[in-house]
C-alpha cells in the first residue's frame, strides 16, 4: 500500500492534561480522493481533525504529510507545508468583508494573490458579487463558501473541512458538495467531517465511522453505505 498524502495514525490524546479523547485513532486521505469522517455527536471527529492540524498534543501516534513526520509542527508550520483547515466554528471574520477574509487567508504568502482570488471567485461566484460585504451578513451557505475560500488562499496541497455543510438547507448542501468535488478534481485531496453522513459517504472514496474517539468502521464510502450495521447504527436504517 502506498503512503497517503495525509495521515494521522494511531492518535491518542486529549485536551491539555484532561483524559484521552482519541484512542488509537487513524484518519487519512489519499491523493486525488475525498475521505469522510462520520459518527455521533461528541465522537471526537473535530478532535481528530484538530489533532491532525496540530492543535493538541498527542500522547501516542503520529501525523505524516507526504511521507514526512510533522507531529512536532505548529498549526501555522503545517499550513506552510501545504495543509488547509476549515474548523467547525469561528471559521470566518464576520466584521471583515469577504475580500478581506480571503486576503487574511493568504497570510503566509508573499507572492501575488490576485490569481488565487480570481480562482475562488470563479469557484464561488456569489463571493465576487458580495466581496465588499461584511462576511457576517452572508447566509450560512455563503459563509461556508467564504471559509473554504479562505483556506484555499494558501494554495494548499490537502484540504481539511470540519462540517462544511452545517446548518444549511439540503439544496445548499448539494451545491456545497458539488463545489467540494470540484476542488478535489483540481487535485486537492479532501479530508472532511460531515453530519450529513449518507450524502457525504455517497461522494467519499474512503469513509471513517468514529465512536468514542476510536475507529469503528473504515471502508469505501459505497461499502459503508451498504453495510447493514453501519446503516442501522449510524445512518438511520
Ligand atoms: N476544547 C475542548 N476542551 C476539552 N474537551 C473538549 C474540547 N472540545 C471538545 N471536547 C470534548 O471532546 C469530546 C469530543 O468532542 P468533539 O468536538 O471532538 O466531537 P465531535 O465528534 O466533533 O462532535 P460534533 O458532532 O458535535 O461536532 C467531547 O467529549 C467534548 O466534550
Ligand atoms: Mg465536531
Amino acid at each position: 500500500m502506498s503512503e497517503p498524502v495525509l495521515i494521522g495514525e494511531g492518535m491518542t490524546g486529549g485536551y491539555g492534561t484532561g483524559a484521552d479523547i482519541l484512542h488509537d485513532c487513524t484518519i487519512a486521505v489519499d491523493a486525488g480522493e475525498i475521505a469522510v469522517i462520520v459518527g455521533p455527536n461528541g465522537a471526537g471527529k473535530s478532535t481528530a481533525m484538530k489533532a491532525v492540524f496540530g492543535m493538541l498534543t498527542l500522547r501516542a501516534g503520529s501525523v505524516r504529510l507526504n511521507g514526512q513526520d510533522i507531529s512536532g509542527l505548529s498549526p501555522q508550520a503545517r499550513v506552510g507545508r501545504g495543509m488547509g483547515f476549515v474548523p467547525q466554528t469561528n471559521n470566518i471574520f464576520p466584521s471583515m468583508s469577504v475580500a478581506e477574509n480571503l486576503e487574511m487567508g493568504a497570510f503566509i504568502r508573499r507572492d501575488d494573490i490576485r490569481q488565487t482570488m480570481e480562482q475562488i471567485y470563479t469557484l464561488f461566484p456569489i463571493l465576487r458579487d458580495k466581496r465588499h460585504q461584511a462576511a457576517g451578513e452572508l447566509s450560512g451557505g455563503q459563509r461556508q463558501q467564504v471559509a473554504v475560500g479562505r483556506a484555499l488562499m494558501t494554495k494548499p496541497s490537502v484540504l481539511m473541512l470540519d462540517e462544511p455543510t452545517a446548518g444549511v438547507s439540503p439544496i445548499v448542501m448539494d451545491e456545497l458538495f458539488d463545489r467540494i468535488i470540484e476542488v478535489a478534481r483540481t487535485g486537492i485531496p479532501i479530508l472532511m467531517v460531515e453530519q450529513n453522513a449518507r450524502q457525504a459517504l455517497a461522494i467519499a472514496d474512503k469513509g471513517y465511522v468514529l465512536v468514542q474517539g476510536a475507529n469503528r468502521f473504515t471502508d469505501t464510502g459505497a461499502a459503508l453505505l451498504a453495510n447493514p450495521e453501519v446503516r442501522n447504527s449510524f445512518l438511520g436504517g
